[in-house]
């Protein structure tokens, strides 16, 4: 099969088959890489330029009713000491960001019964009122229909809640029984239709996860056409049943971000954290393969060491908020421009 011929057509139809789909993610070709990455870029240039969007990340619990079999946080895990920040400690990171220039805030958790609609809807609320020119991003696992519009109406703007996998027999291997793709699916059909800015995606290289895995996924995004997509590498959790198996790789990562740029020129992809832990040039390289979302830490600093969804975590240097002046030098060294804007997503 002939790769490059293969970029040239996704970046002019958007699609391919299956096969050179399959093709493409398993290529190891640095030449042929290289190509795919360049053109991500063109098209991401043509876009949105060289701006990369921040997003303040305020991770406000680790507790978690579920028990997803590679997270951290998941129920079961014992040796997680569990928190979650009051309304006030929101507001307080919201205040820290906005002054560091962040205008979108992402509050994201474990499933957290706590936080019942009155609760979160008072939260949103709050943020809506002292910052209404700010984006508000939830990334607070699945809810109901009415749950999801009343936060929408108190004023959150976009919503977060990948996929994890499309293939069902895979998404079974991660997931507990009580969680379905078919429950996720239907909350991600929800979010887009109440008007949220949705964002989905899946890990990489996951226990079991193979070729046809990434293609399903891919035709999902294609299907869902989600305004966001977070796509990171699974890392092993020590005190999780994937503990001892092997992280995804960077390549393989920044593959398929590289080809979710050119299937969905205007989506807002994020470098994230997963790939800033595995490759310590990973966000630099994110944005070489198209991406144009950063998102750091925003979380008090007591509890970053504690959303530990994955081993070794950064949070701190680059990752951190208050670090912003050195992740921009960082971004600049790479051709890069951080800017201070809501970033939302615009159509072609
Ligand atoms: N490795 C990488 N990513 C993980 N996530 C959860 N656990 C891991 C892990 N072990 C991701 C999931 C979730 C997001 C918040 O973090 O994709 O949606």
């Amino acid at each position: 099969m002939n790769i490059l011929a293969c970029v040239d057509r996704l970046e002019r139809e958007r699609d391919l088959s299956d096969a050179e789909f399959a093709a493409l993610i398993k290529c190891e070709d640095p030449e042929a890489l290289e190509y795919l990455f360049a053109r991500a870029r063109a098209v991401r240039d043509a876009q949105y330029g060289r701006k990369v969007y921040i997003r303040g990340l305020i991770e406000y619990s680790n507790y978690c009713k579920n028990d997803c079999l590679y997270c951290g946080i998941r129920r079961s895990n014992r040796g997680a000491e569990r928190y979650r920040l009051s309304e006030g400690q929101i507001l307080d990171c919201c205040r820290a960001g906005y002054a560091l220039g962040f205008r979108t805030f992402v509050l994201q958790g474990g499933e957290d019964p706590y936080f019942t609609d009155e609760r979160a809807v008072s939260i949103v609320s709050a943020i809506r009122r002292e910052f209404p020119d700010c984006a508000i991003t939830l990334s607070m696992g699945e809810r109901g229909r009415e749950s999801f519009q009343r936060l929408f109406d108190a004023g959150a703007n976009r919503y977060l809640l990948r996929h994890e996998t499309a293939d069902c027999a895979h998404y079974a291997q991660l997931h507990p029984a009580e969680l379905t793709l078919a429950h996720r699916v239907q909350c991600l059909r929800d979010l887009k239709s109440i008007g949220y800015q949705t964002g989905t995606g899946m890990m990489v290289g996951s226990p079991f996860q193979t070729a046809d895995c990434l293609v399903r996924d891919l035709r999902f995004i294609q299907e869902l056409q989600p305004q966001m997509v977070g796509i990171g590498p699974f890392i092993p959790h020590h005190d999780t049943p994937f503990a001892r198996y092997p992280a995804g790789t960077a390549r393989q990562t920044l593959t398929l971000l590289a080809m979710l740029r050119l299937m969905l020129p205007c989506a807002l992809l994020p470098a994230t954290t997963a790939l800033g832990t595995i490759d310590g040039d990973g966000r630099e390289k994110g944005m070489n393969a198209g991406c144009n979302v950063v998102m750091p830490n925003l979380s008090p600093r007591d509890c970053r060491s504690k959303y530990l969804l994955y081993d070794n975590k950064i949070a701190t240097g680059d990752e951190a908020a208050e670090s912003l002046n050195s992740l921009k030098k960082r971004m600049e060294r790479a051709g890069y421009e951080i800017v201070t804007d809501r970033g939302d997503y615009r159509d072609a």
